[in-house]
Protein backbone atom coordinates (compact mmCIF):
# COMPACT_ATOMS: atom_id res chain seq x y z
CA UNK A 1 0.00 0.00 0.00
CA UNK A 2 1.39 3.02 -1.01
CA UNK A 3 0.39 5.71 0.07
CA UNK A 4 3.12 8.85 -0.49
CA UNK A 5 3.24 8.61 -3.80
CA UNK A 6 0.12 10.23 -4.80
CA UNK A 7 -1.62 13.36 -5.40
CA UNK A 8 -2.22 16.37 -3.47
CA UNK A 9 -5.52 14.95 -2.41
CA UNK A 10 -3.88 11.50 -1.43
CA UNK A 11 -1.37 13.66 0.66
CA UNK A 12 -3.88 15.66 2.95
CA UNK A 13 -6.14 12.31 3.00
CA UNK A 14 -2.54 10.90 4.60
CA UNK A 15 -2.39 13.56 6.56
CA UNK A 16 -5.92 13.43 8.22
CA UNK A 17 -5.07 9.82 8.99
CA UNK A 18 -1.47 10.84 10.90
CA UNK A 19 -4.05 13.72 12.88
CA UNK A 20 -6.34 10.86 13.68
CA UNK A 21 -4.45 8.41 15.05
CA UNK A 22 -2.24 11.16 16.87
CA UNK A 23 -5.94 12.22 18.40
CA UNK A 24 -6.81 9.06 19.57
CA UNK A 25 -3.21 8.17 20.55
CA UNK A 26 -3.25 10.95 23.30
CA UNK A 27 -7.08 11.27 24.16
CA UNK A 28 -6.11 9.99 27.93
CA UNK A 29 -4.64 13.33 27.86
CA UNK A 30 -7.92 15.30 28.32
CA UNK A 31 -9.21 13.33 31.37
CA UNK A 32 -5.91 13.36 32.81
CA UNK A 33 -5.92 17.20 32.36
CA UNK A 34 -9.38 16.89 34.10
CA UNK A 35 -8.18 14.81 37.13
CA UNK A 36 -5.32 17.20 37.31
CA UNK A 37 -7.32 20.45 37.56
CA UNK A 38 -9.93 18.37 40.43
CA UNK A 39 -6.59 17.30 42.12
CA UNK A 40 -5.31 21.07 42.20
CA UNK A 41 -8.77 22.06 43.27
CA UNK A 42 -8.81 24.35 40.42
CA UNK A 43 -12.65 24.48 39.88
CA UNK A 44 -13.36 25.18 43.52
CA UNK A 45 -10.82 28.35 43.55
CA UNK A 46 -12.62 29.70 40.49
CA UNK A 47 -15.84 29.17 41.61
CA UNK A 48 -14.81 30.53 45.40
CA UNK A 49 -13.50 33.89 43.60
CA UNK A 50 -16.82 34.89 42.42
CA UNK A 51 -15.77 36.58 38.99
CA UNK A 52 -12.76 35.47 36.42
CA UNK A 53 -10.14 34.58 37.63
CA UNK A 54 -6.72 35.64 35.91
CA UNK A 55 -4.17 33.01 35.81
CA UNK A 56 -1.89 35.36 38.01
CA UNK A 57 -4.63 34.85 40.85
CA UNK A 58 -4.79 31.22 39.83
CA UNK A 59 -1.43 30.82 39.97
CA UNK A 60 -1.28 32.82 43.36
CA UNK A 61 -4.44 30.87 44.79
CA UNK A 62 -2.97 27.25 44.41
CA UNK A 63 -1.64 26.28 47.93
CA UNK A 64 0.44 23.25 47.52
CA UNK A 65 1.64 24.69 43.94
CA UNK A 66 5.95 24.29 43.26
CA UNK A 67 6.37 27.29 42.52
CA UNK A 68 9.13 26.11 39.72
CA UNK A 69 5.63 25.04 37.90
CA UNK A 70 3.41 28.06 38.05
CA UNK A 71 4.27 28.69 34.31
CA UNK A 72 2.84 25.33 33.43
CA UNK A 73 -0.76 25.83 35.33
CA UNK A 74 -1.37 28.07 31.49
CA UNK A 75 -0.66 24.46 29.47
CA UNK A 76 -3.23 22.83 31.91
CA UNK A 77 -5.52 26.14 31.36
CA UNK A 78 -5.29 25.84 27.61
CA UNK A 79 -6.32 22.29 27.05
CA UNK A 80 -9.24 22.37 29.36
CA UNK A 81 -10.57 25.83 27.91
CA UNK A 82 -10.25 23.77 24.38
CA UNK A 83 -12.49 20.76 26.66
CA UNK A 84 -14.65 23.36 27.21
CA UNK A 85 -14.08 23.30 31.14
CA UNK A 86 -13.18 26.54 31.33
CA UNK A 87 -13.96 29.91 29.17
CA UNK A 88 -11.98 33.35 28.31
CA UNK A 89 -13.40 36.70 29.37
CA UNK A 90 -12.41 39.75 28.78
CA UNK A 91 -11.73 41.60 32.14
CA UNK A 92 -11.94 45.20 31.13
CA UNK A 93 -10.97 48.20 32.91
CA UNK A 94 -7.19 48.32 31.19
CA UNK A 95 -6.87 45.05 32.52
CA UNK A 96 -4.59 42.59 29.63
CA UNK A 97 -5.22 39.08 31.30
CA UNK A 98 -8.48 37.91 30.66
CA UNK A 99 -10.14 35.86 33.64
CA UNK A 100 -11.34 32.12 33.27
CA UNK A 101 -14.76 31.39 34.24
CA UNK A 102 -16.64 28.16 34.95
CA UNK A 103 -18.47 26.41 31.88
CA UNK A 104 -21.64 24.41 33.17
CA UNK A 105 -19.53 21.24 33.15
CA UNK A 106 -17.05 22.44 35.49
CA UNK A 107 -19.51 24.06 37.88
CA UNK A 108 -20.58 20.09 37.98
CA UNK A 109 -17.16 19.47 39.15
CA UNK A 110 -17.32 22.05 42.33
CA UNK A 111 -17.15 20.32 45.27
CA UNK A 112 -20.13 22.39 46.96
CA UNK A 113 -22.49 21.77 44.13
CA UNK A 114 -24.94 18.63 45.65
CA UNK A 115 -25.02 17.30 42.51
CA UNK A 116 -21.17 17.42 42.09
CA UNK A 117 -19.65 14.59 39.32
CA UNK A 118 -16.11 14.69 41.21
CA UNK A 119 -17.33 11.72 43.48
CA UNK A 120 -17.57 9.42 40.27
CA UNK A 121 -14.90 10.90 37.93
CA UNK A 122 -12.27 10.06 41.15
CA UNK A 123 -12.86 5.98 41.06
CA UNK A 124 -13.36 6.20 37.24
CA UNK A 125 -9.71 8.01 36.97
CA UNK A 126 -8.15 5.80 39.57
CA UNK A 127 -5.05 3.80 38.34
CA UNK A 128 -7.39 0.12 39.77
CA UNK A 129 -9.91 0.72 36.77
CA UNK A 130 -7.63 2.38 34.09
CA UNK A 131 -5.18 -0.20 34.47
CA UNK A 132 -7.34 -2.84 33.41
CA UNK A 133 -7.51 -0.53 30.10
CA UNK A 134 -3.69 -1.13 29.54
CA UNK A 135 -4.37 -5.12 29.84
CA UNK A 136 -7.67 -5.53 27.14
CA UNK A 137 -5.00 -6.90 24.58
CA UNK A 138 -3.34 -9.84 26.46
CA UNK A 139 -7.23 -10.24 28.21
CA UNK A 140 -8.60 -10.60 25.08
CA UNK A 141 -5.80 -13.54 24.48
CA UNK A 142 -5.80 -15.03 28.18
CA UNK A 143 -8.71 -17.23 30.18
CA UNK A 144 -9.02 -14.51 32.25
CA UNK A 145 -12.87 -13.67 33.15
CA UNK A 146 -11.80 -10.16 33.23
CA UNK A 147 -9.40 -7.89 32.18
CA UNK A 148 -9.34 -6.26 35.94
CA UNK A 149 -8.08 -9.77 36.68
CA UNK A 150 -5.67 -9.75 34.31
CA UNK A 151 -4.32 -6.51 36.05
CA UNK A 152 -4.62 -7.27 39.44
CA UNK A 153 -5.48 -11.07 39.99
CA UNK A 154 -8.92 -10.46 41.16
CA UNK A 155 -12.56 -9.36 40.67
CA UNK A 156 -13.35 -6.11 40.59
CA UNK A 157 -16.14 -7.00 43.94
CA UNK A 158 -13.41 -9.18 45.51
CA UNK A 159 -11.20 -6.00 45.46
CA UNK A 160 -14.55 -3.88 46.50
CA UNK A 161 -14.68 -6.08 49.49
CA UNK A 162 -10.95 -6.93 50.70
CA UNK A 163 -10.09 -2.80 50.15
CA UNK A 164 -12.00 -0.03 52.42
CA UNK A 165 -10.23 2.70 50.10
CA UNK A 166 -11.07 0.98 46.76
CA UNK A 167 -14.70 0.59 48.17
CA UNK A 168 -15.23 3.73 49.94
CA UNK A 169 -14.08 5.24 47.14
CA UNK A 170 -16.69 3.21 44.81
CA UNK A 171 -19.18 3.66 46.99
CA UNK A 172 -19.11 7.39 47.18
CA UNK A 173 -18.84 7.40 43.52
CA UNK A 174 -22.47 5.47 43.02
CA UNK A 175 -24.23 7.93 45.65
CA UNK A 176 -23.24 11.29 44.34
CA UNK A 177 -24.66 9.46 40.73
CA UNK A 178 -27.84 8.29 42.78
CA UNK A 179 -28.27 12.09 44.16
CA UNK A 180 -27.76 13.18 40.68
CA UNK A 181 -30.23 10.74 38.89
CA UNK A 182 -33.04 10.88 41.92
CA UNK A 183 -33.17 15.13 41.15
CA UNK A 184 -33.69 14.34 37.94
CA UNK A 185 -36.53 11.32 38.08
CA UNK A 186 -38.38 13.80 41.25
CA UNK A 187 -38.52 16.57 38.97
CA UNK A 188 -39.49 14.66 35.34
CA UNK A 189 -40.92 11.26 36.38
CA UNK A 190 -42.00 11.27 39.61
CA UNK A 191 -45.60 9.35 38.41
CA UNK A 192 -43.48 6.37 37.73
CA UNK A 193 -43.16 5.84 41.85
CA UNK A 194 -46.83 6.83 42.77
CA UNK A 195 -49.30 4.01 43.53
CA UNK A 196 -46.03 1.87 45.13
CA UNK A 197 -46.39 0.51 48.07
CA UNK A 198 -43.24 -1.29 48.41
CA UNK A 199 -39.47 -0.71 46.62
CA UNK A 200 -36.74 -2.99 46.94
CA UNK A 201 -33.26 -0.71 45.36
CA UNK A 202 -31.61 -4.31 44.31
CA UNK A 203 -27.92 -3.70 44.96
CA UNK A 204 -28.60 -0.18 45.97
CA UNK A 205 -25.36 0.33 47.51
CA UNK A 206 -25.09 2.59 50.71
CA UNK A 207 -29.16 3.94 49.88
CA UNK A 208 -28.39 7.41 48.56
CA UNK A 209 -31.20 6.65 46.10
CA UNK A 210 -33.28 4.54 48.49
CA UNK A 211 -33.63 7.18 50.86
CA UNK A 212 -34.67 9.62 48.65
CA UNK A 213 -37.22 7.54 47.55
CA UNK A 214 -38.27 7.00 50.57
CA UNK A 215 -38.21 10.32 52.02
CA UNK A 216 -40.30 11.73 48.78
CA UNK A 217 -42.75 8.75 49.34
CA UNK A 218 -43.23 8.12 53.06
CA UNK A 219 -46.39 6.24 52.51
CA UNK A 220 -43.92 3.65 50.84
CA UNK A 221 -41.79 0.78 52.20
CA UNK A 222 -38.43 1.42 51.21
CA UNK A 223 -35.72 -1.69 51.33
CA UNK A 224 -32.25 -1.17 50.32
CA UNK A 225 -30.06 -4.41 49.22
CA UNK A 226 -26.87 -5.27 48.64
CA UNK A 227 -24.01 -7.25 49.63
CA UNK A 228 -22.90 -7.54 52.97
CA UNK A 229 -19.83 -5.56 53.04
CA UNK A 230 -21.58 -2.87 51.38
CA UNK A 231 -24.57 -2.65 53.68
CA UNK A 232 -22.57 -3.36 57.13
CA UNK A 233 -23.34 -1.22 59.92
CA UNK A 234 -26.17 1.07 57.91
CA UNK A 235 -29.13 1.89 60.00
CA UNK A 236 -32.98 1.60 59.34
CA UNK A 237 -34.70 4.38 59.82
CA UNK A 238 -38.52 5.22 59.47
CA UNK A 239 -39.64 3.49 55.96
CA UNK A 240 -36.19 2.79 54.77
CA UNK A 241 -34.78 -0.61 55.63
CA UNK A 242 -31.71 -2.07 54.71
CA UNK A 243 -31.40 -5.97 53.28
CA UNK A 244 -27.84 -8.07 53.17
CA UNK A 245 -28.03 -11.08 50.49
CA UNK A 246 -26.84 -11.97 47.46
CA UNK A 247 -29.18 -10.93 44.49
CA UNK A 248 -28.49 -14.32 42.96
CA UNK A 249 -30.24 -16.45 45.62
CA UNK A 250 -33.38 -13.93 46.17
CA UNK A 251 -34.26 -10.79 46.23
CA UNK A 252 -36.60 -8.91 48.89
CA UNK A 253 -40.46 -9.10 47.99
CA UNK A 254 -42.12 -5.46 47.09
CA UNK A 255 -44.55 -3.83 44.15
CA UNK A 256 -41.57 -2.27 42.26
CA UNK A 257 -37.60 -3.79 42.15
CA UNK A 258 -35.37 -1.02 40.83
CA UNK A 259 -32.35 -2.05 38.95
CA UNK A 260 -30.05 1.41 38.81
CA UNK A 261 -26.76 0.54 37.07
CA UNK A 262 -26.70 -3.19 37.91
CA UNK A 263 -27.98 -5.09 34.64
CA UNK A 264 -25.00 -3.66 32.62
CA UNK A 265 -22.44 -5.04 35.12
CA UNK A 266 -23.62 -8.66 34.09
CA UNK A 267 -23.42 -11.07 31.20
CA UNK A 268 -26.68 -12.16 29.64
CA UNK A 269 -27.17 -15.25 31.55
CA UNK A 270 -26.71 -13.51 34.94
CA UNK A 271 -28.75 -10.87 33.98
CA UNK A 272 -31.12 -13.66 33.41
CA UNK A 273 -31.14 -15.24 36.74
CA UNK A 274 -31.02 -11.65 38.40
CA UNK A 275 -34.12 -10.60 36.15
CA UNK A 276 -36.01 -14.37 37.17
CA UNK A 277 -35.19 -13.40 41.03
CA UNK A 278 -36.83 -9.90 40.41
CA UNK A 279 -39.58 -11.12 38.65
CA UNK A 280 -40.42 -13.74 41.86
CA UNK A 281 -39.95 -10.51 44.04
CA UNK A 282 -42.49 -8.49 42.26
CA UNK A 283 -44.64 -11.15 41.81
CA UNK A 284 -45.56 -12.16 45.37
CA UNK A 285 -49.08 -12.12 47.17
CA UNK A 286 -52.77 -11.81 45.96
CA UNK A 287 -53.12 -9.58 42.89
CA UNK A 288 -49.80 -8.35 42.91
CA UNK A 289 -48.63 -7.17 38.67
CA UNK A 290 -45.77 -4.80 40.09
CA UNK A 291 -42.92 -3.97 37.94
CA UNK A 292 -38.90 -3.88 37.38
CA UNK A 293 -37.61 -0.34 36.88
CA UNK A 294 -34.17 -0.62 35.23
CA UNK A 295 -31.98 2.99 35.22
CA UNK A 296 -29.24 1.95 32.40
CA UNK A 297 -27.74 2.95 29.20
CA UNK A 298 -30.03 1.68 25.91
CA UNK A 299 -27.02 1.89 23.42
CA UNK A 300 -27.11 3.69 20.19
CA UNK A 301 -24.66 3.13 17.76
CA UNK A 302 -22.97 6.98 17.63
CA UNK A 303 -23.09 7.86 20.82
CA UNK A 304 -19.50 7.92 22.14
CA UNK A 305 -19.85 8.39 25.63
CA UNK A 306 -22.12 5.28 26.04
CA UNK A 307 -19.68 3.51 23.71
CA UNK A 308 -16.72 4.21 26.13
CA UNK A 309 -19.27 3.28 29.59
CA UNK A 310 -19.39 -0.15 27.17
CA UNK A 311 -15.76 -0.49 27.44
CA UNK A 312 -14.83 0.04 30.97
CA UNK A 313 -17.41 -2.05 31.77
CA UNK A 314 -15.92 -4.90 29.37
CA UNK A 315 -12.69 -3.76 31.10
CA UNK A 316 -13.74 -3.80 34.97
CA UNK A 317 -16.26 -6.59 34.88
CA UNK A 318 -16.70 -8.25 31.47
CA UNK A 319 -20.44 -6.38 31.86
CA UNK A 320 -21.96 -4.66 28.87
CA UNK A 321 -23.99 -1.56 27.35
CA UNK A 322 -27.14 -3.20 25.37
CA UNK A 323 -29.39 -2.26 22.64
CA UNK A 324 -32.71 -2.07 22.58
CA UNK A 325 -33.53 -5.16 21.09
CA UNK A 326 -30.76 -6.63 23.54
CA UNK A 327 -32.84 -5.67 26.17
CA UNK A 328 -36.52 -7.36 24.79
CA UNK A 329 -34.96 -10.40 24.43
CA UNK A 330 -33.43 -10.46 27.75
CA UNK A 331 -37.11 -9.76 29.32
CA UNK A 332 -38.91 -12.35 27.22
CA UNK A 333 -36.71 -14.62 28.35
CA UNK A 334 -36.88 -14.10 31.45
CA UNK A 335 -41.02 -14.04 31.12
CA UNK A 336 -41.80 -10.61 31.27
CA UNK A 337 -44.54 -9.99 28.79
CA UNK A 338 -43.80 -5.93 27.85
CA UNK A 339 -41.74 -2.89 28.36
CA UNK A 340 -41.20 0.83 27.96
CA UNK A 341 -38.35 2.74 27.81
CA UNK A 342 -38.28 6.98 28.99
CA UNK A 343 -35.22 8.25 28.03
CA UNK A 344 -35.39 11.16 30.58
CA UNK A 345 -31.78 10.47 31.87
CA UNK A 346 -29.11 11.84 29.19
CA UNK A 347 -27.36 8.59 28.17
CA UNK A 348 -29.57 6.43 30.20
CA UNK A 349 -32.88 5.66 29.94
CA UNK A 350 -35.39 4.63 32.70
CA UNK A 351 -36.63 0.98 31.32
CA UNK A 352 -40.18 -0.01 33.18
CA UNK A 353 -40.41 -3.80 32.80
CA UNK A 354 -43.66 -5.95 33.33
CA UNK A 355 -44.81 -9.21 34.03
C1 LIG B 1 -22.56 -0.55 39.73
S1 LIG B 1 -23.03 -0.60 41.40
C2 LIG B 1 -24.59 0.20 41.37
C3 LIG B 1 -24.96 0.80 42.70
C4 LIG B 1 -26.28 1.57 42.71
N1 LIG B 1 -27.38 0.80 42.19
C5 LIG B 1 -26.14 2.87 41.98
O1 LIG B 1 -26.38 2.93 40.78
O2 LIG B 1 -25.73 3.85 42.60
C6 LIG B 1 -23.46 -2.30 41.61
C7 LIG B 1 -23.93 -2.66 43.00
O3 LIG B 1 -24.32 -4.03 43.00
C8 LIG B 1 -23.91 -4.61 44.21
N2 LIG B 1 -23.84 -6.08 44.01
C9 LIG B 1 -22.91 -6.77 43.32
N3 LIG B 1 -23.18 -8.08 43.37
C10 LIG B 1 -24.32 -8.21 44.11
C11 LIG B 1 -25.10 -9.34 44.51
N4 LIG B 1 -24.76 -10.58 44.16
N5 LIG B 1 -26.21 -9.12 45.25
C12 LIG B 1 -26.56 -7.85 45.61
N6 LIG B 1 -25.85 -6.75 45.25
C13 LIG B 1 -24.74 -6.93 44.50
C14 LIG B 1 -22.58 -3.95 44.47
O4 LIG B 1 -22.18 -4.10 45.81
C15 LIG B 1 -22.87 -2.51 44.07
O5 LIG B 1 -23.37 -1.76 45.15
Amino acid sequence: MDMVNGSEEHVNELLKAQAHVWNHMFSFIRSMSLKCAIDLGIPDIIHNHGKPITLTELVAALPTLNPTKACNIYQLMQILVHSGFFGRQKLGDGVEEDGYVLTDACRLLCNDNPLSVTPFLKPMLDPIIMQPCYFLGTWFQNDDQTSFVTAHGKMFWDCCSHDPRVNDSFNEGMASDARFVNRILMDKYKGAFEGLNSLVDVGGGTGTLGKAIADAFPHMECTVFDLPHVVAGLQDGGNLKYVAGDMFEGVPAADAVLLKWMLHVWNDDECLKILKRCKEAISTGEEKRGKVMIIDIVLMENDETQLFFDMVLMATVNGRERREEDWGKLFGAAGFSDYKITPILGIRSLIEVYP
